[in-house]
């Protein structure tokens, strides 16, 4: 009993120490009455504190883009997509600026899937539409807390048009720094282990 004590004693400090890795998602809902229709995704309440991701580690921010593969998503090609972190006062912590499209897919391959996935498709089990993801942020939390992420599409040089989306969201992760990262992924067989040890040096120290 005293060893089912102490491991779970032990395995409660490690996980206070440890902290859970960060993960937030929050639906964007672009802005079309814009001429670069921009979101903005509040990330505060997220975490205890008010404070999404903790000083000092690493937030790393991805866009997840779901566009149907319509001839007009193909004509557009490639677009702009612009991302910022946000602090509380408004100013920008970091920003960053990124060319986006669908995945190119030439015309034979596209009939090809078309006849193959046909029913399938015709019964809605498949969709025509395509999911793009991609890292926009990467930057190192400071004292400043990340309030919110704004996403902003503009479109290529010398075009207006947008691209078409069905939806679009943020997904949001912190890091733990590398030993806290090991611990974490390694949890269970860390608990184990060291619960393991801890019973044979008690058994050892009954016996001895
Ligand atoms: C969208 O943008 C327009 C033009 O800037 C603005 O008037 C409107 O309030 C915005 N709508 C939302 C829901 O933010």
């Amino acid at each position: 009993n005293a060893v089912v004590f102490v491991a779970v004693t032990f395995a409660g400090l490690v996980r206070l120490w440890v902290g859970e890795p960060v993960s937030v998602r929050r639906p964007l809902h672009f802005n079309y009455t814009e001429a670069h229709p921009s979101t903005v995704a509040a990330l505060g309440g997220a975490k205890r504190r008010g404070r999404p991701v903790p000083a000092g580690r690493t937030a790393r921010v991805s866009l997840v883009l779901i566009m149907p593969k319509s001839d007009y998503n193909r004509r557009i090609g490639v677009f702009q997509v612009t991302a910022e972190a946000i602090a509380p006062n408004g100013d920008t912590i970091t920003t960053s600026s990124q060319p986006c499209m669908l995945r190119f897919r030439s015309l034979p391959v596209r009939l090809m899937r078309t006849c193959l996935m046909g029913i399938p498709l015709l019964m809605g089990i498949c969709t025509e539409s395509q999911k793009v993801t991609m890292e926009v942020l990467r930057y190192k939390e400071t004292g400043r807390r990340t309030e919110a992420i704004r996403v902003r599409l503009k479109p290529r040089a010398g075009t207006t048009d947008l691209p078409q989306l069905y939806a679009a969201e943020i997904f949001m992760t912190s890091q733990l720094p590398w030993g806290k990262e090991l611990v974490y992924n390694w949890k269970w067989s860390f608990y184990v282990w060291t619960s393991l040890y801890m019973y044979i040096m008690l058994l050892i120290s009954i016996a001895g």
